[in-house]
Formats: C-alpha cells, structure tokens, sequence
C-alpha cells in the first residue's frame, strides 16, 4: 500500500447534483432480524453526510451477506433503510437495483443532497465474479465514485474493483482513516513495534505470523494457536487445543523469526483448567512446563500478562489481531483485557501508537472498555488480516491506479 489515493479533499466543494456511487460495507451482523452491531453503519455516516452537504446525490453500494447471486429478501438493503435514516438523520430512499434502467428511473427523480440506498450487490451473480457488464451497469448510475468500504477491499468484485476501471474514483473518510492508520502501523512505523496475534488456530493466521516477523520487533503469540508453539518447542500441552500438523510450520515461523531478528514471545505461566465452562473448579495458574495430562490451556498467566506489558513499554507500535485466551467466558478473559488495559494506557500517555483490528479484537477490546482508547481500531475482519499477511487489497488497489 502506498497511499496514494485521491480523496473527498480532491473533489470540488460543490457537487450539486452529482451523481455519486458510494461503496459502503453495510454488512452487519444480525440476530433474529435485528441489528446486533450497527460500528459498520456508524462508520459510513461522515463520507455519506459530507457527500450529501455539497449537494451529491448520494447513491450507496453494498453487498450484504452472502446470498450468492439470488434474490433473498432477509439480505436486501431494505433492511438497512430505517437505521440509515435514524443514523444519518435524513431521509434514505430505497431503490430496487444496483444497476439497470429501473434504478436509472428512479435516481432521475431523486434531488441534490437526497440519499438513496441501492439493493443488494451480491443479488447479481456477476458480483462477486467481477464482470464487467455489472460494474457497467452501475458505474451507468454515477457520475464519480467513492470507496468507504476498507472491510470489502480485500474482495475483487465489481462494486470495489471493476467500477473503479470506469468511473473518477476517491477514496472515503473512513476507507482513508484505516489506510493511513494502518500505513503507520506497519508500513512507516515508529520502532519497536509489537504484533499481538491471537485466536483459536495457527492454521487461520499462517500467513500473517510468515509476514509479522519480517516487520515487527516483537510478535506475542497467544490465544489457542501459542499451544501449538508450545508443543512445537517440546512443551507438553494437556488436552489443550493443538494442531499438531502444524508443529513443523510453528517450527519455521520460529526459525523465520530468528533469521529477521524477531522475538517471540510466548506465555510461561498459563490458566488451565480440566474442563472448559465459567469458573470451573478445576482452574488454576502454573508454569507452562506443569500443564497435566488431562488439563487445558485457557488463558495466559499472570506473570506473562505483566512481562508482555513490559514488552510493550518499551515499544512504539502495536498491532492487535486475536484475544489471548478464551474471553468469552470467565475468567479467561482476564489476560486479554489486562494487555488492552496496559495498551490503552501507554497511548494515552502518548508512547504507543496502538492499533487492532479484527472483529473478534474488536469485541475483546469493547469488553476490556478501552477500544476508544487505542489509536485507531479497524472495521475489518478478513481485510484486516489480508493486510497483516502483507498482500494487496483489490479496492485499494484500485483505488491508487484510479490516482
Ligand atoms: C466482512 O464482513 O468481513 C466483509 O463485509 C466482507 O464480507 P465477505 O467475507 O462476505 O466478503
């Protein structure tokens, strides 16, 4: 990523009635046909607000689930219509199409600064397969285009790569908020710089782990994947989660790491209990070297948590992607919110430039209560990680051939 993008700065202080093609990511989690998190949304309103306020008619792209090229009204971005008018605080229209003459017809009714909100992008087939003849018919919609989307960038699709190909593109206020957060993070960064990469499996982050220790001076591994460092090491694991297929990978990420001059740092003492539930009775903290038999790994321990916390003292940068322990259920999320805690208040000291991404980072650092706090947390779940695996996201680059 070089960030160099065009952005809202470079287009004129009036586009009274402009058409303007927004991809937004409005792909946001539902539970029993309601919203469970509305970040995405939030996250979208400035770039539609400003459009709107220069006199744009604001017409707004976005896939919606994964309905595969039919029809499905439980993802239609109908749905989304009522939440966009209480978060914009405007009228959102409906329009039935993301292309075609029907949706033509309705846009030529639409006024300057009026906000409309485009069906469904992956309705169409042609979508996801990049075809030319759908991002035609919707670049047909607008004059310019605007890529807010940053979580979709990693997909090459008609709505964030080939209408780019046709249309004056620009990047949003959000799209560019996480590229320039994330050029600091690990493009330009202050040195030394820490990854922290958790979750369940070594076999989902692979590629980041190969990329992180070619960037960073420090990676801290924890979550279910440290285990399988540990065994790799010649530490026995218990019953904890373990891919043991991958002892050889863990084996040359180490040798990798060593090679770059990478640390890796991995928990000494750990939270193990015999069975997996809340508070088990059977929990307890030892040295690595002592998990049982018939034990498993939970959490990371006490006096890692506080050596990990020196680490970062002593660093300039963070990259957060993962929990260190099984956080959705006591007390095993104590590790993760205490190096959040630490995190959160390095940057506010102003030592740290932190930044996290992921969505389940995202709902650790809400529920450790310092997500505000960190330098810039990103929307992103699997754009996030194509980042951190160094590879180049479509919509972005797009978005620098289109500058
Ligand atoms: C996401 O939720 O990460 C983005 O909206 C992309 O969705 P997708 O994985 O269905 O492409």
């Amino acid at each position: 990523m070089t960030n160099d993008f065009k952005t809202l700065d470079d287009l004129p202080d009036d586009l009274t009635g402009k058409r303007v093609l927004v991809r937004v990511d409005l792909n946001v989690p539902m539970v029993d046909g309601a919203i469970s998190d509305d970040t995405r949304l939030r996250a979208a309103v400035p770039t539609i607000a400003e459009l709107a306020d220069k006199g744009a008619i604001v017409l707004l792209l976005s896939h919606f689930g994964r309905p595969k090229g039919r029809v499905r009204p439980d993802m239609s971005t109908a749905l989304l219509v009522k939440p966009l008018t209480e978060l914009t605080g405007r009228s959102v229209r409906f329009i039935e199409d993301c292309q075609g003459p029907e949706a033509a017809r309705a846009i030529e009714t639409m006024t300057a600064g009026s906000i409309g909100i485009l069906e469904n992008t992956r309705f169409h087939s042609g979508e996801e397969l990049n075809d030319p003849e759908l991002a035609k018919g919707m670049a047909g919609l607008g004059d310019l285009f605007v890529n807010d989307a940053f979580s979709a960038a990693h997909r090459a699709h008609a709505s964030t790569d080939g209408i780019a190909h046709l249309l004056p593109s620009f990047a949003g206020r959000a799209m560019a908020a996480e590229l320039i957060a994330l050029q600091r993070a690990l493009g330009d960064p202050d040195r030394p710089v820490a990854a922290v990469v958790g979750g369940a499996k070594v076999s989902s982050k692979l590629a980041v782990l190969g990329h992180l220790v070619t960037k960073v001076d420090h990676l801290i591994i924890g979550g279910g994947m440290a285990n399988t460092f540990l065994a790799a090491r010649g530490i026995n694991v218990g019953k904890s989660l373990c891919e043991k297929d991958l002892l050889g990978e863990a084996e040359s990420i180490f040798e990798r790491a060593e090679a770059a001059n990478c640390t890796i740092h991995l928990p000494y003492d750990v939270v193990v209990a015999k069975e997996f539930a809340p508070n088990p009775p059977s929990l307890r903290v030892c040295n690595v070297h002592e998990v049982a038999a018939d034990e498993m790994i939970l959490d990371i321990g006490p006096a890692a948590v506080e050596a990990l916390g020196d680490v970062l003292k002593n660093c300039r940068t963070l990259v957060w992607n993962g929990p260190l322990g099984a956080f959705e259920t006591k007390p095993f999320d104590e590790a993760t919110v205490a190096l959040a805690r630490t995190a959160a208040a390095l940057t506010r000291q102003g030592s740290l430039v932190s930044v996290a991404g992921g969505g389940d980072t995202v709902a650790a650092l809400n529920h450790a209560g310092v997500a505000a706090e960190f330098t810039f947390v990103s929307t992103a779940g699997g754009a996030f990680l194509e980042w951190m695996e160094g590879r180049t996201l479509p919509g972005v680059a797009a978005l620098e051939r289109a500058a």
